[in-house]
């Protein structure tokens, strides 16, 4: 199913719908961004992660909802970064660091709808392929790269498959932005009682601008110990000088393996589980959350993003795993959601 998603640039902007019957998932050719994902429940479909109905209030709105983050996800310090002995100027949007890709992210590209039929008024699908060109200097990064985004339903899991290839050695960490409330997600409501477990024994703490500093800190006797389940909330207001700094939940976890998370409502009864290929999970507490969604304004915490990525500069530090993508060898990465009941 294909439905109008308002304008973006003077252009039409569509959200392209895919469905099995226990999932359905609303796909934006803006961002190639996740703007609804409804699960089936036994009283209907209930969506849970929150979305815009326009794309230019969508792209506008600086929260990233849903978006497929690039070329790299979360912070690079100084926005600049060397490689090979040269160093790279990046766009500045965020103080003096380059953010979720600059200033001109793949948040604000459309991307190419690739799906056979996809473009006629009478397609429905459970995949959808989007692809992407971003030219060598795009927001300083080297390399023309090229990208192909897959989402794919497989019973109750929306499967998400990045297929990045480049012609110089670059930087290559994508995420998908997606923010949760299982309980439903709407504008006012706070999503701060969601049971969260991430499967991380250490996260990394930040320090001015939100850069990790480097260290790997062990989660235990701290709030950001989510290895039992705890309300999303429960800690939050906290005295601690790590929440603090973030205004509340906004940092990068060491996955031990490719389980990232788990979470769940006890009023839907909605479960969430995340896989990933990528070595962290930077959990966002949506403190910053505003502006119109598709349900009205958004309120700060209504929902939560739980984003799959390499860790937040570590183009910058040395001891953090560099998400390189070398010339001419194609990369693949991979989160999946898998739905179910509590
Ligand atoms: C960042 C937050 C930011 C949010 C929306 C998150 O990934 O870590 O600091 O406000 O995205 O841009």
């Amino acid at each position: 199913m294909i439905k109008p998603f308002g304008e973006w640039r003077g252009k039409p902007a569509h959200i392209y719908e895919i469905s099995n019957g226990s999932l359905s998932v609303g796909i934006s050719d803006v961002g190639a961004a996740v703007q609804y994902i409804k699960v089936k429940t036994p009283s209907g479909f209930t969506d849970v992660c929150p979305g815009f109905d326009d794309a230019g209030e969508w792209a506008k709105s600086g929260t990233y909802l849903g978006a497929t983050v690039g070329r790299v996800a979360n912070r690079i310090s100084g926005a600049k970064f060397s490689l090979g002995g040269k160093t790279y100027n990046l766009s500045r949007n965020d103080g003096q660091n380059c953010l979720h890709g600059g200033i001109e992210g793949f948040d604000k590209k459309f991307f190419k709808v690739l799906t056979e039929g996809a473009q006629g008024d009478d397609w429905h699908g459970n995949m959808l392929q989007l692809s992407l060109f971003s030219p060598d200097g795009d927001m300083g990064f080297p390399g023309n790269l090229n990208l192909l985004v897959t989402y794919k339903l497989e019973g109750s899991s929306l499967g998400i498959i990045y297929k990045a290839r480049s012609d110089k050695d670059t930087l290559w960490a994508p995420t998908c932005h997606a923010y949760f409330n299982l309980g439903g997600a709407s504008a006012a409501a706070s999503s701060c009682g969601d049971m969260l477990r991430i499967n991380a024994d250490c996260f990394t703490p930040s320090g001015a601008g939100l850069i990790p500093t480097g260290e790997v800190r062990r989660v235990e006797g701290t709030p950001f110990d989510f290895r039992d389940f705890r309300a999303m909330g429960e800690r939050i207001d906290e005295k601690d000088e790590q929440l603090a700094i973030a205004g509340g939940y906004d940092h990068n976890f060491v996955l031990r393996g490719e389980h990232a998370a788990c979470a769940f409502s006890r009023e839907s009864g909605i479960k969430l589980d995340i896989y990933t290929d990528m070595p962290g999970l930077h959990f966002y507490s949506g403190n910053f959350l505003g502006g119109n969604s598709a349900f009205g304004a958004l309120a700060p915490r209504a929902a939560y993003a739980l984003e799959a990525q390499f860790f937040s500069d570590a183009a910058n530090i040395p001891s953090f795993e560099k998400p390189l993508l070398k010339a001419g060898e194609g990369q693949t990465h991979r989160i999946e959601y898998k739905f179910g009941r509590v």
